[in-house]
């Protein structure tokens, strides 16, 4: 079973639900048991998009949360929110928060126990910079990012999503997304599903999937229009 996730990042306005239940409309033709698909849209289309796509099996996810349930946090939303509008999943650390936000691993340990508290799924974002990388340190890296949740392994998703292969086209080879993935299995264990993101289109994302231990993939771009999302889908069956 891969886990197919589109982040549809700050992109939709109200007509954009269109474009949801398209993929749900293609969803309902792939195999049930070969993938899970989520969509998580901004916060303005969650509760929208959660009842469109209600008797659908298209999960909603949100795209980060407060850690406390409530309180004086102009501008900021709760787990329980994300949760209160139909949200499954929730997306954490991903390093546009991270560089936006100034998330740090004590507060990304507060989102995720935030997401748990709220019965959400937390989907833990880690990832290198170019820099790293080329200087040879990205699984000491991704490594210590882990720490956060290493420890709750077993309720978390994870995500290795390089900072540099996001939204640039460029994906890391085969071999080096096998090799992360394999130090990230051999860290947290069997009931973890690692996903790989950052530039995943329908034309790689079949080999991408096919790489041990990668259980699915986290979508940007490719995840707003539902051919592409479904192309995508496609390939991992
Ligand atoms: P991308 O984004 O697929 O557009 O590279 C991935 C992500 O940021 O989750």
């Amino acid at each position: 079973m891969s886990l197919i996730i589109g982040n549809w990042k700050m992109h939709g306005l109200k007509d954009a639900l269109g474009e949801a239940r398209a993929i749900s409309g293609g969803a309902a033709m792939l195999p049930e048991d070969k993938h899970q698909l989520v969509i998580c849209p901004p916060y303005t289309l969650l509760a929208m998009m959660a009842e469109a796509l209600m008797e659908t099996n298209v999960l909603i996810g949100g795209q980060d949360c407060h850690p406390s349930p409530s309180g004086a946090h102009t501008g900021r939303i709760s787990a329980e929110m994300v949760a209160d509008c139909g949200a499954t999943y929730c997306i954490i650390g991903h390093s546009e928060c991270r560089d936006e936000l100034g998330d740090d691993d004590e507060l990304l340990s507060r989102k995720v126990e935030g997401a748990l508290r709220a019965g959400l799924v937390p989907i833990f974002c880690v990832g290198e910079s170019l820099e790293i990388r080329e200087t040879g340190h990205a699984e000491t890296f991704v490594n210590g990012q882990l720490d956060v949740v290493a420890k709750i392994a077993d309720r978390v998703i994870v995500a290795y999503e390089p900072i540099w292969a996001i939204g640039t086209g460029k994906v890391p080879t085969v071999e080096d997304i096998a090799a992360m993935h394999a130090m990230m299995r051999e860290r947290l264990g069997g009931s973890t599903p690692l996903l790989y993101g950052g530039s995943v289109k329908p034309g790689n994302a079949a080999e991408i999937l096919a790489v041990e231990n990668v259980n699915g993939a986290l979508v940007g771009g490719a995840s707003l229009k539902a051919e592409d999302f479904l192309g995508i889908a496609q390939a991992a069956s």
